[in-house]
C-alpha cells in the first residue's frame, strides 16, 4: 500500500543540506555565522546543488519567529508576481473584490525565499529594491507604505554579475543582494560527498517505496563518483530511485558521459547541458513540462534554452 503523501513528503524532507567535503564544510560554516543576521543572502549555484535545501536551513538556523515562505520568480508574469509579493489593494484590477496581502507580509518576521531571482522581471527590481532599502511595501494599487520586517534569501542557477553586464539585471539590485553571497557547488567537484549521499538517499527512498535495502557495492559507488552529474544531487536522486524502482544495480542505466577531470571546459560543460536536457525531454515522451519539472527549471528557462539552441543551429 502507498504510504499517504503527507507522510512520503515528511521522509523525505527529514534531511537536511549536509557534505563533509572541504567547500562544503566551510560554506556551511560560513552560512551557520551570517544566519542569525539581518542581511540578505545570495545562493548562487548549478540546478539541484540545494540551493533550496541551503535556504531553508538558513531560515532554521536563524531561529526568526516568522515562517519560511517562497517563491518561484520564473513562474509568474510580471503583473502576477507584485500582487503575489506585495498584495493588492481592494478595487485594484478588475476581479480585485477585496485588499490581498501579499507573501512580503506573509513572512513578516520570517523568511522570503526568493527561487531564480534572475528571472525577477526588470520592471520589478526597483519594487524589490525599495524593500531591501526602505523596508516598507506598497501593495499593487495602494497608496500607503506598510513596514515591514522579513529576512530575504534569494537563489539563481545563472550567473547574476553578467546578467548585469547584459543589462537584464539592475547593478544596484545586485549589489545590494549580495552582499553575503555563497556558492552551492556543483556535485562533481565533491565526489568525496557521493557515498554518504548515495547511502542516505537509498534508505530515504527504500523506506518512502517500501523496499527491501540492498547492498551497494564498491562498483556502484566508484561508477556515480567518476559520473559527471548535470544535474547535481537532483539528478544522483532521481538516479537512485529509478533503479531501486526498476531492481537494477546503481551503476546501470547511467547516462554514459565522457570521464574526465574536473576540469572541464565551458564548451564541453554546456554540451553536456543540452545532451542532458534533450534526455530528460526525451525519458518525459516530449512533454517539456514534466520534463522542466523534472530538471528542476523553469519551463520557460526550458523553452529559451532550447530557442537558443536552435538558433544555434540554424
Ligand atoms: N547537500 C545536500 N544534502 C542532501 N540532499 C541534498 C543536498 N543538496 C541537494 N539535495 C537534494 O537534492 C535535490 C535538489 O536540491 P534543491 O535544494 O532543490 O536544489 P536547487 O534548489 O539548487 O536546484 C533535493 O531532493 C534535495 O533534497
Ligand atoms: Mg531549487
Amino acid at each position: 500500500m502507498q504510504k499517504d503523501p503527507q507522510l512520503r513528503k515528511a521522509i523525505r524532507d527529514r534531511h537536511s543540506f549536509f557534505g563533509h567535503n572541504p567547500i562544503v564544510v566551510k560554506l556551511l560554516e560560513d552560512i551557520q555565522r551570517v544566519a542569525i543576521k539581518n542581511t540578505p543572502i545570495l545562493l548562487e549555484g548549478e540546478t539541484g546543488t540545494g540551493k533550496s535545501l541551503l535556504a531553508r536551513k538558513i531560515h532554521d538556523i536563524s531561529q526568526r519567529k516568522g515562517p519560511f515562505v517562497s517563491i518561484n520568480c520564473a513562474t509568474f508574469s510580471q503583473h502576477l508576481l507584485e500582487t503575489e509579493l506585495f498584495g493588492h489593494a481592494k478595487g485594484a484590477f478588475t476581479g480585485a473584490k477585496d485588499a490581498r496581502k501579499g507573501l512580503v507580509a506573509t513572512a513578516q518576521d520570517g523568511t522570503l525565499f526568493l527561487d531564480e531571482i534572475g528571472e525577477l522581471p526588470l520592471d520589478s527590481q526597483p519594487k524589490l529594491l525599495h524593500l531591501l532599502e526602505e523596508k516598507t511595501i506598497r501593495p499593487v494599487g495602494s497608496d500607503k507604505e506598510f513596514d515591514t520586517s522579513v529576512r530575504i534569501v534569494a537563489a539563481t542557477n545563472q550567473r547574476l554579475k553578467s546578467l548585469v553586464k547584459q543589462g537584464l539585471f539592475r547593478a544596484d539590485l545586485y549589489y545590494r543582494l549580495s552582499v553575503v553571497p555563497f556558492t552551492s557547488p556543483p556535485l562533481r567537484e565533491r565526489p568525496d560527498d557521493i557515498e554518504a549521499l548515495t547511502k542516505t538517499f537509498v534508505s530515504q527512498l527504500c523506506e518512502e517505496h517500501e523496499l527491501s535495502k540492498p547492498n551497494i557495492s564498491t562498483e556502484s559507488i566508484n561508477a556515480l563518483k567518476a559520473h559527471h552529474w548535470p544535474g547535481n544531487i537532483r539528478e544522483l536522486r532521481n538516479h537512485i530511485e529509478r533503479s531501486l524502482l526498476l531492481c537494477v544495480p546503481l551503476d546501470q542505466k547511467l547516462p554514459i558521459y565522457e570521464k574526465g577531470s574536473t576540469a572541464i571546459n565551458k564548451h564541453c560543460l554546456k554540451s553536456l547541458e543540452k545532451a542532458h536536457i534533450l534526455m530528460v525531454i526525451d525519458e518525459s515522451s516530449g512533454n517539456k513540462s514534466q520534463a522542466a519539472n523534472n530538471l528542476g527549471i523553469s519551463r520557460r528557462t526550458l523553452d529559451r534554452k532550447l530557442k537558443r539552441w536552435e538558433q544555434e543551429v540554424a
